[in-house]
C-alpha cells in the first residue's frame, strides 16, 4: 500500500492587519494582557465580503502553482472549516467552484481547531486504498465576522483570526517516507466549553430577534477547562503517535502545535521535554486561525527551511468538541 506524501503547500491571510492596540480601542483590553496571556501581537481579520471560499481559493493556488498543477489535475477536495460561507451547503463546493472544476467530490469536514487532523486522517485512507490521487486537503476560516468584538467578548474575540491553509496530498511509492499514522479523538461531554449556540436546529424557530439580542450567535468558551485539556491532549496525542512508530520525542524535527495560545504550545513542549527548536509557532502574527492553523504554520515553517527530506514531522490539535489528535510524518 502506498504511503501518502505531501506534495505541496500554500497559504494566505487577509491584508488587514489587526494589531492588539487595535483591539484596545474598541473593547476594554490591552496588548499588555493580550501578549502575556497568549502571545499574540497581530491577527489577520477578511475584507469586507470576503468569505471562508475566498481565502481558502488563494492558499489553494498557492499550493497548485507550487505542485505545478492545474485544478483539474484534482480527483478530490476537503475542507475543514467551522466558518463555511452559508449554513449548507458545505463551504467545499464554493472553493470547487472558484477553482473553475466540477465533478469531483467535496467533503466538509467540521472538527473545528481539530479539522485539518480530520482531514488529513480521511484524505491518507482515501489516498491509501488508491481512491484518490490528487487531494487539496484545506483548512480555512474567517472569525472575524463571528465573535463579539464588545468587552462581554474580550476573552475569545482576542485570541481568533481569519486565514487559509492549504496542502495537496497524494500517494508516495517511497518506503518510509509520508504519512505514518494519525490519531483522532473526541469527548462531547465537553461540547458546550467552546460553544456557538445558534444556527442549528435546537431553536424554533432557528434564529430570532431574541436569540440575537442574548447573543447565542457568538461563540462562548470555558478558557481555563480549555487550557487544561488542550495542554494535556496534545502531549498525549504526541506519545501515541511516536509510541505508534516506534520513535522517541528526539526523532522529532519539528512540532508543529495547533495554534491555540503560546502558553498552551509552551506546555506541550515542557510536557515532551522537546527544544525550543523542535517547536515551531506563529500565533504571534495571525491569532488562533482554527482549522488553518497548522497548514499556515507549515507552509511558513517550510519556507523557512524548517523541514528537510526525511525529517520527522509532528501534528497536534486540540479544539471544541472537544476534539484532538495528532499526526506523525516523514518528509
Ligand atoms: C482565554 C485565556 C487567555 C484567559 O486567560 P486566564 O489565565 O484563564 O485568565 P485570567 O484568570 O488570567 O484572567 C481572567 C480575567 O481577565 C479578564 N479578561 C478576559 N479576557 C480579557 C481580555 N481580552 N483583556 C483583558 N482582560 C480580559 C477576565 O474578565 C477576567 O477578569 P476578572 O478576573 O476580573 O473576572 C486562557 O484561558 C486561554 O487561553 N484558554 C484557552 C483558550 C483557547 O486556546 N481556545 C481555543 C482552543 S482551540
Amino acid at each position: 500500500m502506498p504511503r501518502t506524501e505531501f506534495i505541496s503547500t500554500g497559504f494566505y491571510v487577509p491584508e488587514r492587519v489587526v494589531t492588539n492596540d487595535e483591539l484596545a480601542s474598541i473593547m476594554d483590553t490591552s496588548d499588555e494582557w493580550i501578549r502575556t496571556r497568549t502571545g499574540i501581537t497581530e491577527r489577520r481579520w477578511a475584507a469586507n465580503g470576503q468569505m471562508t471560499s475566498d481565502l481558502a481559493v488563494e492558499a489553494s493556488k498557492v499550493a497548485l502553482d507550487r505542485a505545478g498543477l492545474q485544478p483539474s489535475d484534482l480527483d478530490c477536495i476537503v475542507l475543514a472549516t467551522l466558518s463555511g460561507d452559508y449554513f449548507f451547503p458545505g463551504g467545499g463546493v464554493y472553493l470547487q467552484r472558484k477553482l473553475g472544476i466540477t465533478d469531483i467530490p467535496c467533503l466538509d469536514v467540521r472538527n473545528q481547531c481539530t479539522g485539518f487532523l480530520y482531514g488529513l486522517s480521511i484524505a491518507d485512507a482515501w489516498i491509501r486504498t488508491g481512491q484518490y490521487k490528487r487531494l487539496l486537503l484545506v483548512g480555512a476560516e474567517v472569525h472575524s465576522t463571528g465573535m463579539d468584538l464588545s468587552t462581554k467578548g474580550r476573552d475569545l474575540s482576542v485570541l481568533f483570526g481569519d486565514g487559509a491553509g492549504a496542502v495537496i496530498l497524494g500517494p508516495t511509492e517511497d518506503p518510509g517516507r509520508g504519512v505514518l499514522s494519525t490519531h483522532i479523538f473526541a469527548d462531547g461531554r465537553y461540547a458546550e466549553l467552546l460553544f456557538c449556540d445558534l444556527g442549528g436546529c435546537a431553536h424554533t424557530p432557528r434564529m430570532s430577534h431574541e436569540h440575537l439580542d442574548a447573543g447565542l450567535h457568538f461563540p462562548v468558551m470555558h478558557g481555563k477547562e480549555v487550557f487544561k485539556h488542550a495542554s494535556t491532549k496534545m502531549p498525549d496525542a504526541v506519545k501515541l503517535a511516536l509510541q505508534a512508530n516506534g520513535l522517541t520525542t528526539a526523532d522529532i524535527k519539528v512540532l508543529i502545535p495547533h495554534q491555540a495560545n503560546l502558553r498552551i504550545s509552551e506546555m506541550v513542549q515542557r510536557q515532551l521535554g522537546l527544544r525550543d527548536d523542535q517547536v515551531y509557532n506563529n500565533i504571534q502574527r495571525y491569532g488562533n486561525t482554527t482549522a488553518g492553523s497548522i497548514p499556515i504554520a507549515l507552509d511558513e515553517c517550510l519556507q523557512d527551511g524548517g523541514i528537510n527530506r526525511g525529517d520527522l514531522v509532528m501534528f497536534a490539535a486540540f479544539g471544541s468538541g472537544f476534539t484532538w489528535g495528532s499526526a506523525a510524518v516523514r518528509w
